[in-house]
């Protein structure tokens, strides 16, 4: 990776990448990891640079009605609280140049705007990538939750501007690196709705773990291959195939739950499931099942929550993530909806929580991300 020991940024226009996208309702920021996560590069930089010009997207923008609530106007504020110093918010509508001659750092807005214009900045316009980097002499990109996209902001500038990696993305990486090669034993808990959705993930880790826990609605695809009742619960027919042929392939690695909630306070035995019942949730056997696993592995890897935690069920979830939190071990959470009931659930943690949900997947699934230059 080219990090910022590979750029010279000396009293040059330096312009950062960062993903903003942070989570906004109300005109309030909900959780701001993703600016505290950034300083350390606006940081160094401020200290070098003669100008810093940040750029982000946030949120999705299909419609011109979405930009009004998709303005990086309030994030600017609450940049500039955490530097300490003045940011200047800049509309794309603005003299830039002019704007960046005033002002030490300059945030500009939401670089989806260009989205409204054929997806210019999603599909990596060169035109764009080419505007974007007038506004600079050098690039540092650090927006490690947007690296699987190739964007004009993040990728595209790159080809007009020499260019490296940030803090961040080096320190995301050197996270995910610990599950390349762990210390043992390296135990995945996953869970999630869907078998169709985690293949890749599965396949690419399954070589590598000592052991696999399921749970999260897509263990009951899984309890089916086995030749278990499992009522009304969520099935993927097409995937019971696949199931079977990895229970086979790895049976001593592979655990699945032997107890459910149906009910938010009825637990029964997956061998008491009727052809009415639904399970939302492992259950107390299967949570002490998974716990004596989790205590003697030294790296394990959570994603996907284990029930159904938006109704309520978040027993499983928030015992394992007790139980992973208890004494010292390598516990990496990926994948934003596990984050977000991990921040939910158990705030207080030692975890190493990626920025990045959809990027940690996709590194761990062995893919290259386009966001993460190669020297
Ligand atoms: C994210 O939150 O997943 C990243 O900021 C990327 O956003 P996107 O999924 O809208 O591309
Ligand atoms: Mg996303």
């Amino acid at each position: 990776m080219k990090t910022l020991k590979d750029l010279n940024i000396d009293n040059k226009k330096v312009i950062i990448r960062c993903d903003l996208n942070v989570p906004i309702e109300d005109n309030k920021i909900l959780d701001n990891t993703r600016i505290i996560k950034s300083l350390k590069t606006i940081n160094y930089a401020l200290e070098r640079a003669s100008k810093v010009i940040i750029m982000s997207h946030l949120g999705r923008i299909k419609t011109p009605e979405d930009k009004a609530k998709n303005s990086l106007k309030i994030v600017a504020s609450e940049l500039s609280k955490e530097l300490n110093k003045d940011v200047y918010f800049c509309t794309w509508e603005e003299d830039i140049n002019k704007a960046i001659e005033d002002n030490k750092i300059v945030l500009l807005e939401n670089t989806r705007f260009f989205d409204l214009d054929n997806k210019k900045e999603s599909n990596c316009d060169l035109e764009l990538s080419k505007y974007f980097a007038s506004f600079g002499d050098v690039f540092i990109n650090d927006a490690f939750g947007t690296a699987h996209r190739e964007n004009a902001s993040n990728v595209g500038i790159s080809k007009f501007l020499d260019s490296c990696n940030g803090f961040l993305i080096e320190e995301e990486v050197n996270n995910l690196k610990k599950l390349d090669n762990p210390e043992r034993p390296f135990t995945v808990i996953m869970g999630g709705k869907k078998v169709s959705d985690k293949i890749k993930l599965i396949d690419s880790l399954i070589t590598k773990v000592d052991y696999l826990l399921i749970g999260g609605a897509m263990v009951y695809t899984f309890l089916k291959a086995e030749g278990k009742e499992i009522g009304k619960s969520f099935l993927e027919e097409d995937y019971i195939e696949y199931c079977k042929k990895l229970l086979n392939d790895y049976k001593d690695k592979i655990f699945l739950i032997d107890d459910n909630y149906v009910e938010l306070d009825e637990c029964i035995s997956i061998n008491d499931m009727t052809s009415d019942s639904v399970g939302f949730d492992i259950g107390i056997e299967s949570v002490n099942k998974f716990n004596k696993i989790i205590n003697k592995s030294k790296t394990i890897f959570f994603n996907g929550s284990l029930g159904y935690v938006e109704g309520g069920y978040t027993y499983g979830t928030k015992n394992i993530l007790e139980a992973l939190n208890k004494d010292k071990k390598t516990v990496v959470i990926g994948g934003g909806d596990t984050v977000s009931a991990c921040n939910e659930l158990l705030k207080d943690n030692n975890f190493v929580i990626s920025t990045g949900g959809g990027a940690s997947l996709e590194y761990l699934q062995g893919n290259k991300l386009p966001g993460i230059f190669e020297e």
